[in-house]
């Protein structure tokens, strides 16, 4: 175990954990981040995504000693009351079904929209296709982030 402290959410928050524990873990079990899915915990589905340093990578195969003092944030930070401008595209047309890899769908998205205000389909398709939606949510999800860029 170690004292590792970690910049969450624009926080600075200390956890006592074995380092090598995902990142993913760390943020819901120990800091009750739980927006934050676990779906496949091999880097393969994308229901962990989260930003670390504005970029979209995986917590699930992220040791957390790894993160030192980079910015993570999750969906609980991207926006003050749930009012980023993908999530209430998302709400508008009803992207998600079952819901559960949602967070990591948005999390890809807000990534996209951060280095590309105005992505193609084709650019979306390769931003978030690392983003498994077993509910074939991706037509929404696609039409979402347009809504979301305008
Ligand atoms: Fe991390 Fe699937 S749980 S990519």
């Amino acid at each position: 175990m170690a004292i590792i402290n970690l910049n969450v959410n624009g926080k600075t928050l200390s956890v006592d954990v074995d380092p090598s524990t995902p990142l993913l873990w760390v943020l819901r079990d120990h800091l009750n981040l739980v927006g934050t899915k676990f779906g496949c915990g091999m880097a393969q589905c994308g229901a962990c995504t989260v930003h670390l340093n504005g970029n979209a990578i995986r917590s699930c195969t992220l040791p957390v000693s790894s993160v030192k003092t980079n910015a993570i944030v999750t969906i609980e930070g991207l926006s003050e009351k749930g009012d980023h401008p993908l999530q209430q595209a998302w709400e508008e047309l009803d992207v998600s079904q079952c819901g559960y890899c949602q967070a990591g769908q948005i999390m890809s998205a807000a990534a996209l929209l951060k280095r590309n205000p105005k992505p193609t389909d084709q650019d979306i398709d390769n931003a978030m296709s690392g983003n498994i939606c077993r509910c074939g949510t991706h037509v929404r999800i696609r039409k979402a982030i347009h809504l979301a860029a305008k």
